[in-house]
């Protein structure tokens, strides 16, 4: 099965990971010339892991990268069954690109997108035939965690769903048919764990009224106390907060400005600021080489 990927970022270089060990040919684009080297860099360096820890051998190594071609065209995903996308999450150019692949590809090709957030109704309407598009929304990091939701919009034909579900199955994946409703199910309900985290923070509530040792607190209680395994602050540094951020904006949007999914203004600074996480150094933690203090 020839399959296409869109953004080859945190996401996308996952999804292509998990395609290519699956015995699919996968393509794998990004406008970006860099974004490419790193997601392949990125790869070799995953690989070697994997095969220290005993799990894969270097033939199995040289399999799944041999699987990967990268492309610097979205003309060159012409022969896929079926793209997944996980470009920037805003509408306007995930249409776009849409629009531009459909008129490249066959009229029995699946289009999907990875949004968090977005409906895919509104993202399919963009489609001469909106029939073939779903949303296939797998979680970070893609490899590792074995849940995706396969949500159908309301145009989505029963043909399209079911075959994606089946391929999902196939890669060794938990599918889970979700709806299409803002931030489906998983990040719906992540929505007021992350929002009610930083409140507490912000009113000062738990540990030290400032600094680190709040969030870290609260991190500390969630993962002692309520079995997580990562807290809340750990893991919206893990997620990236300009992400993070992104997605709780679209979910409180969507549902008519319902407060239960309140953005946080603190982590909106924190984003503004490049304090986006892991990715950056920085985030509620500090992760450069000399940092103290690194979360567990
Ligand atoms: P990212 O920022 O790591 O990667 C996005 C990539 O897309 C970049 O390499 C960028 O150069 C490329 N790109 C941007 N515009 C493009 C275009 N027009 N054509 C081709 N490539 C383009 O983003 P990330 O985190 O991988 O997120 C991608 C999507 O996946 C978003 O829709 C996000 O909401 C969703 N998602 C993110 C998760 C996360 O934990 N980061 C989890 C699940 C879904």
């Amino acid at each position: 099965m020839n399959i296409a990927i869109i953004g080859s970022g945190t996401m996308g270089s996952g999804i292509a990971q998990v395609a290519a060990t699956a015995e699919c040919r996968v393509k794998i684009y990004d406008t970006k010339k860099e974004a490419l080297e790193k997601a392949k860099q990125s790869l070799e360096k995953i690989l070697n892991r994997l095969i220290e820890k005993g799990r894969i051998d270097d033939i199995e190594k040289t399999r799944i990268q041999s699987n990967i071609t990268y492309v610097e065209s979205l003309k060159d995903l012409s022969d896929a069954d079926l793209t997944i996308e996980a470009i920037v999450e805003n509408l306007d150019i995930k249409q776009k690109v849409f629009k531009e692949l459909e008129s490249y590809q066959s009229d029995e090709a699946i289009i999907a997108s990875n949004t968090s957030s977005l409906s895919i109704a509104s993202i399919a309407s963009a489609l001469e035939k909106p029939e073939r598009c779903i949303g296939i929304h797998f979680f970070n990091p893609a490899p590792l965690m074995p849940l995706v939701e396969v949500v159908p919009a309301v145009q989505t034909s029963s043909k399209v769903f079911e075959d994606v579900f089946s391929i999902i199955e196939s890669w060794k994946k938990i599918a889970v048919k979700a709806k299409d409703t803002p931030g489906f199910i998983v990040n719906r309900v992540a929505r007021p764990f992350y929002g009610e985290a930083l409140r507490i923070y912000e009113e000062g509530f738990a540990g030290l009224p400032e600094g680190e040792a709040g969030f870290a607190t609260i991190d500390w209680a969630m993962k002692e106390l309520g079995g997580f395994r990562m807290g809340p602050f750990q893991l919206m540094d893990f997620i990236g907060n300009d992400v993070n951020y992104t997605v709780t904006e679209t979910v409180f949007t969507a549902f008519y400005y319902d407060p239960r999914y309140k953005p946080s203004l603190t982590q909106k600074r924190y984003a503004e600021a490049g304090y986006l996480g892991r990715k950056s150094g920085k985030g509620f933690y500090n992760y450069s080489e000399n940092a103290k203090k690194i979360p567990p």
